[in-house]
């Protein structure tokens, strides 16, 4: 029987939950304010899944296109987002990203040139002008690289292989620490803390085919649930158009939209690029409907419209499941993303070297000389905690949210790129906002000590159970969310999946695991577990509620956004008595000088 009194235990003013972008630049912000901070991350400092946006990140500098501003990004992310984005988030990513990438490089980011010596930006599907600064492709492991070593030498204390279970809270309901778990020892350790920042990142595990590392099981979005935090947009997921589908040991792996952006084509199986047949009226006035005027645009006579495969995720992903289940699929059931016969071999292995072996050692394919066979993944999910936009403070005081796990930003469909930026636009936010808060509370943090040990005792449970191994589960798991709750659905299909999570549920609470604590991989997924449920039950929930399509939401049932819901509710997750229930709010609305921007692009 655990006892608080004898556990491990860290008395601070902000605990950050997760170590990528968006928990170092909190860190980094909240550390620099002289609060006690400290990071506490499920794997190594170093390895999350921020490197997976490797293709840029966007910021208005206007470097190469000077018709760019804040303005036109945050216009392109709303519509991006159909729509259903907070505005003031979107507002504040477009106004503050380029300064935060300037930050970046004054750290030591080493970002692609210019001719002329300025940070080079590539194009990147639906955002208007080549926007995306970028390291090769491999922008995402540089900003983690950067703001790792920024945190480190500002003397920031990182807690590494420690999965947080629960988060603490006071009698008030206020978040008071988090409760974690050493995975080597399987010791309990608790961090008594004043602030709360949640940077946990996404919960792609949850379905089968993901771009996703083990880390992404949704355990942030779990906690703030678990808390009693609102949770928004939870049906919007976001399957990035271009993974890799062979080998089945690479299957999902991300290949860079920066490969679209750079002059890369879709093709079917019978040669045809097929975005043509594909272009939505939303984007017809700004997208090319010959391949002429596409190469035109691509031989950067931008008086030309751009070509359909840089229209946004949602759009290209949807066109390549189609193409598949009409039988003009890949011999692997993708299609074929070609680079080779647009760029020389040189520019490929400059510009997308990591892709270039990727490809080389994965699949024995030399994407200089010929097509990568690619189809949809599941990369992001846009929905997340609900979160004050100026703060990031979540409906629970003294819990914050940034980063992946915050819902609002990127609306029911996220452009490219801008995942890197939001991170730092909303790590900086959220660390300097927990740590005023945090700051200005007087006197030690009290936890309570039946928490503590009623939560240490649950996680112990399966070992003392004889069930299934959770490997069983987990599987299953993600075959019902592939299948039933996927790219496409249907209220037949989400109905089925609402009641197979009922059964999944089941087998979850009764789990077994075998051996002892130290590092046991198969407790450490009957945990996750708990997690992945809990987002796979706001999803379900907010899909069947949500009856039309927009984004990363497509219902074959109801094909077209609903006219009287354009852009006005968000689907709202909510635990009552211990279930997920959802209901509807109105968006909040956008004040008339930021409309008129809309007015003026129309
Ligand atoms: O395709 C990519 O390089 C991914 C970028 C992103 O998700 O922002």
């Amino acid at each position: 029987m655990a006892k608080l009194e004898e556990m491990e235990r860290h008395e601070l003013d902000v605990l950050v939950i997760g170590a990528g972008g968006a928990g170092l630049r909190a860190a980094i912000e909240a550390g620099a304010t002289g609060a006690r901070t400290a990071v506490v991350c499920k794997s190594l400092l170093g390895k999350a899944h921020t490197v997976m946006a490797e293709g840029g990140v966007a910021a208005a500098f206007g470097n190469v296109w000077p018709e760019d501003n804040w303005q036109v990004h945050f216009r392109d992310t709303m519509r991006g987002g159909k729509m259903l984005n907070n505005w003031r988030m979107a507002q504040l990513h477009a106004q503050e990203a380029p300064e935060r990438v300037l930050e970046l490089e004054e750290w030591g980011a080493l970002f692609d040139r210019t001719e002329d010596g300025r940070i080079l930006q590539r194009d990147f599907g639906g955002h208007r002008y080549a926007r995306l600064a970028h390291i090769g492709d491999r922008t995402g492991l540089e900003l983690l690289r950067t703001v790792q070593q920024r945190s480190v030498a500002l003397g920031v204390e990182v807690f590494m292989e420690c999965k947080v279970i629960r988060l603490l809270q006071a009698p008030d309901g206020s978040v008071n620490g988090a409760l974690g778990l050493w995975r080597e020892s399987g010791k309990f350790v608790v961090f008594a803390a004043k602030s709360v920042i949640l940077a946990s990142g996404g919960v792609g595990k949850t379905w089968k085919f993901t771009s996703n590392s083990w880390e992404s099981t949704g355990d942030g979005h779990a906690l703030a649930l678990w808390a009693g935090a609102d949770m928004i947009d939870m049906e919007c997921v976001q399957f990035h158009p271009t993974g890799m589908v062979w080998p089945p040991s690479a299957r999902g792996l991300l290949v860079t939209e920066g490969v679209r952006g750079d002059g890369g084509v879709l093709r079917n199986a019978e040669g045809e690029r097929f975005m043509f047949r594909y272009i939505p009226d939303f984007y017809a006035k700004e997208t090319a409907d010959t391949i002429e005027e596409a190469d035109q645009w691509y031989d950067n006579k931008r008086d030309f419209r751009r070509p359909p495969e840089l229209l946004p995720r949602d759009e290209v992903a949807r066109s390549i499941n189609s193409e598949v289940k009409a039988g003009r699929g890949s011999p692997h059931g993708g299609v074929f993303l070609d680079i080779a016969s647009r760029r020389s071999p040189e520019v490929i292995k400059r510009r997308l070297p990591s892709m270039y072996h990727q490809f080389k050692e994965l699949a024995d394919v030399d994407i200089t000389a010929e097509p990568m066979e690619i189809g949809p993944t599941c990369h992001y999910i846009m929905g997340g905690v609900r979160v004050e936009a100026d703060s990031t403070q979540s409906t629970v005081p003294g819990l914050f949210a940034a980063g992946e796990v915050a819902g609002g930003m990127h609306g029911s469909n996220r452009l490219g790129g801008n995942s890197l930026s939001d991170l730092l636009v909303f790590g900086k936010r959220a660390g300097a906002y927990a740590a005023e808060r945090a700051l200005s509370m007087p006197g030690p943090v009290e936890l309570d000590a039946t928490q503590v040990e009623e939560a240490c005792d649950a996680a112990l449970a399966p070992f003392a159970r004889e069930g299934e191994n959770p490997y069983a589960v987990h599987q299953d798991l993600q075959e019902t969310m592939q299948s039933l709750v996927g790219i496409i659905r249907t209220e037949s299909e989400l109905l089925e999946a609402w009641s197979l999570l009922g059964t999944l549920e089941k087998r979850a609470a009764s789990v077994s695991v075998e051996g002892h604590r130290q590092f046991n991989p198969g407790w450490h997924l009957a945990l996750d577990l708990e997690s992945m449920l809990a987002v796979a039950r706001c999803t379900t929930a907010s899909a069947l509620e949500r009856k039309e399509s927009r984004g990363g939401h497509t219902r074959d049932d109801y094909p077209l956004p609903d006219p009287d819901h354009f852009g006005k509710v968000n689907m709202v997750n909510r635990l009552v008595d211990g279930e997920v229930q959802v209901h509807e709010e109105p968006l909040p609305q956008m004040p008339d000088e930021l409309r008129g921007l809309f007015e003026e692009a129309h």
